[in-house]
C-alpha cells in the first residue's frame, strides 16, 4: 500500500532519498476526496518525472469562517488507494498542527490575477492557497508541480507567485476532467441532490454555447447577460459571475469583442454548494 508521510521530517527524508538517487520529483497538491480529475494530474506528473508525491490536506487558511471547511469530505484511506493506482509514490497528509503550529504568524498577500472573480467571492482564498502551496513547495522541493485548469484562476495565481517569489518549480496546467454529461468533476459534486445534479450538468453546456457565440464575434455584454439568465433558468439559485476574459491574465475585454485568446468562467450556487467551471473560447 502507498507510503504516507505525516510530518515534514518524514516527507523530507523520503524525498531527500529520491533526490540523492538523481530522480526528478513531481508533486500534486490536493485537499483529498480524490476523483478522476485529481488522478489525471497524478498521471501527468508521473509522465514527466521519476517519482510523484501528492499532498492531501484540507487547508484551513483558504476557507472563510462561514465556508465548508467543516463539512469538506475527508476519506484519506480511499484517497491513498486511488493514488497508488494512478502511479503515485507517496502521500503527504500532515495535520493542521504540523502545517500551522501554535504561534504561526505569516501570510502572503496576492494581487494581480487574484483580484476579481473568485477573489471577490472568496477574498481570503488565494492568499491561503499561496501560503499553503509555498509551504508545500518548500517542504517537498519538487521539480515539477501539476495543477488543474478546473481552477483556472488559481492556476494563474500560482504561476504568478511562483514567478514573483522565484520558487524553483515548474508549474504544469492540466485540462479539466468531466463526467459523461460534461460536468467538471469536483469533490463538491458529492453535496448535490439528484435534482441539483441535473442543473449542475447544464453549466458546461451554457458556457459552451456562450463561448461559441463570443468566438463568432457577438458582443460580450449580450453573451454574458444571456449566459447569466440561462443559468438561473436552468435552476441555479444564484450566479456570482459568468464572464469572458483574456485567457492569459483574466482581464476584461475593452472593446466588448473577443479579439485575442479568451476564457469563459462562471461560478454559481445550488443551495449551499458553489460550483465553478471554465473553458477556452474558440479553437
Ligand atoms: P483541490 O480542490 O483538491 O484540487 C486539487 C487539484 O486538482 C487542483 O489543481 C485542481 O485544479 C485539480 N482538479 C480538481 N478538479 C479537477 C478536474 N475535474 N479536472 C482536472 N483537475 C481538477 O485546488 C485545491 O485542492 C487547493 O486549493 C490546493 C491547490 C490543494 C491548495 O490547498
Amino acid at each position: 500500500s502507498l507510503p504516507v508521510a505525516r510530518s515534514v521530517a518524514e516527507l523530507r527524508q523520503i524525498v531527500g532519498d529520491w533526490k540523492r538517487q538523481g530522480l526528478r520529483v513531481g508533486m500534486v497538491p490536493t485537499m483529498g476526496a480524490l476523483h478522476e480529475g485529481h488522478l489525471t494530474l497524478v498521471r501527468e506528473a508521473a509522465r514527466r518525472t521519476d517519482r510523484v508525491l501528492a499532498s492531501n490536506f484540507v487547508n484551513p487558511t483558504q476557507f472563510a469562517a462561514h465556508e465548508d471547511l467543516g463539512r469538506y469530505p475527508r476519506q484519506q484511506e480511499e484517497d491513498a488507494r486511488l493514488l497508488a493506482g494512478a502511479g503515485c509514490d507517496l502521500m503527504f497528509a500532515p495535520t493542521v498542527e504540523e502545517m500551522y503550529p501554535q504561534g504561526f504568524a505569516t501570510s502572503i498577500a496576492v494581487s494581480g490575477p487574484a483580484l476579481g472573480l473568485e477573489g471577490d467571492a472568496r477574498p481570503q482564498m488565494f492568499g491561503g492557497v499561496a501560503l499553503v502551496v509555498t509551504k508545500l513547495f518548500n517542504q517537498a522541493q519538487p521539480d515539477v508541480a501539476v495543477f488543474g485548469e478546473k481552477d483556472f484562476q488559481q492556476l494563474m495565481v500560482i504561476r504568478r507567485f511562483v514567478r514573483d517569489l522565484d520558487l524553483p518549480v515548474e508549474i504544469i496546467g492540466s485540462p479539466t476532467e468531466r463526467d459523461e454529461h460534461g460536468l467538471a468533476l469536483s469533490s463538491r459534486n458529492a453535496y448535490l441532490s439528484e435534482k441539483e445534479l441535473a442543473t449542475a450538468r447544464s453549466l458546461n453546456l451554457i458556457l459552451r454555447k456562450a463561448a461559441d457565440e463570443a468566438a463568432s464575434g457577438r458582443p460580450l455584454p449580450g453573451v454574458e447577460r444571456e449566459a447569466y439568465s440561462a443559468l438561473l433558468k436552468a435552476g441555479f439559485d444564484r450566479v456570482d459571475y459568468a464572464t469572458i476574459r483574456h485567457a492569459e491574465d483574466l482581464t476584461p475585454f475593452r472593446d466588448d469583442i473577443v479579439d485575442a485568446p479568451a476564457r469563459i468562467l462562471a461560478a454559481a450556487w445550488l443551495g449551499k454548494t458553489r460550483l465553478i467551471d471554465n473553458m477556452a473560447v474558440g479553437a
